[in-house]
């Protein structure tokens, strides 16, 4: 378990503070509306890209985590681009893999036909795709992955959601997003964060048409249909 037990980052204009959260195996997704602090969170519980972090509380199976590279696979919101081919790329962060795992996630990411490609020539989804592709070669016990669904077509929606699903069996992966009817429909646990502040995790069906709309201040109402959630506006 990825138990927070003080996460405090304070910017100029912003302070996130989570305390006493803890993540499980299986697919734990962040809600929340632009600005409500996901990415610091995720940030500050890398400690990459200097957030201005005040406190740092964090375990890892009751330790507490130092070597966050060794534990965590993260691809932040905005990934820079560089001059290289896919193929190099994909096992650029991933130490020794075998032809047989780079073959697998080739064919699970559907990128074969991207592997002699540079980087900085693809489409915001393929780059997505590779990008799940080098973090499912890394084989880290915590994926986290900031706004997975962006950039993505429909499909790759679904695939990456139920690829993550798939993972959650034996890793505890937390992602963020936008699409709150495809979070409530793949994910373990919802997290509500707004203002730096967060509600959960808890399960997906635990998760109120009144939670979702005082976390985005719209009123929208949250509806199941054969295990698939709906969320619209329930106000136009
Ligand atoms: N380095 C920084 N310095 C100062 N303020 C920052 C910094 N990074 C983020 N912020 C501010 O902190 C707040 C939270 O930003 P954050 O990027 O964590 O939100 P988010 O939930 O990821 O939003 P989005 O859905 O738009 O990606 C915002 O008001 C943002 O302007
Ligand atoms: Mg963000």
């Amino acid at each position: 378990m990825l138990k927070i037990e003080q996460l405090q980052i304070i910017y100029e204009n912003f302070g996130l503070d989570v305390e006493n959260a803890g993540f499980s195996k299986g697919l734990n997704i962040v809600l929340g509306p632009n600005g409500g602090g996901k990415s610091s969170f995720m940030q500050g519980v890398v400690g990459y890209g200097q957030p201005d972090i005040e406190q740092r509380r964090i375990y890892w199976n009751s330790q507490p985590l130092e070597g966050v590279e060794a534990v965590i696979s993260y691809l932040p919101q905005e990934n820079p681009r560089f001059k290289i081919i896919v193929a190099d790329y994909l096992t650029m962060t991933a130490g020794n893999v075998s032809h047989a795992a780079c073959s697998a996630a080739v064919e699970n990411f559907d990128i074969a036909q991207l592997t002699g490609r540079s980087i900085e020539d693809l489409s915001g989804g393929e780059f997505k795709r590779v990008q799940c592709a080098q973090v499912s070669l890394e084989n880290k016990p915590v994926i986290m992955i900031d706004e997975i669904e962006q950039g993505l077509d429909l499909k790759y929606q679904h695939e990456m959601m139920k690829w993550l699903r798939d993972e959650g069996n034996c890793r505890t992966v937390i992602t963020s997003m936008h699409d709150a009817a495809l979070a409530l429909t793949y994910a373990d646990t919802i997290t509500l964060m707004k203002e730096g502040r967060i509600t959960g995790p808890m399960p997906p069906w635990a998760v109120t048409s009144e939670m979702i709309s005082a976390c985005y201040g719209l009123p929208l109402k949250i509806e199941s249909k054969a295990g698939i959630a709906l969320v619209y506006h329930s106000g136009l």
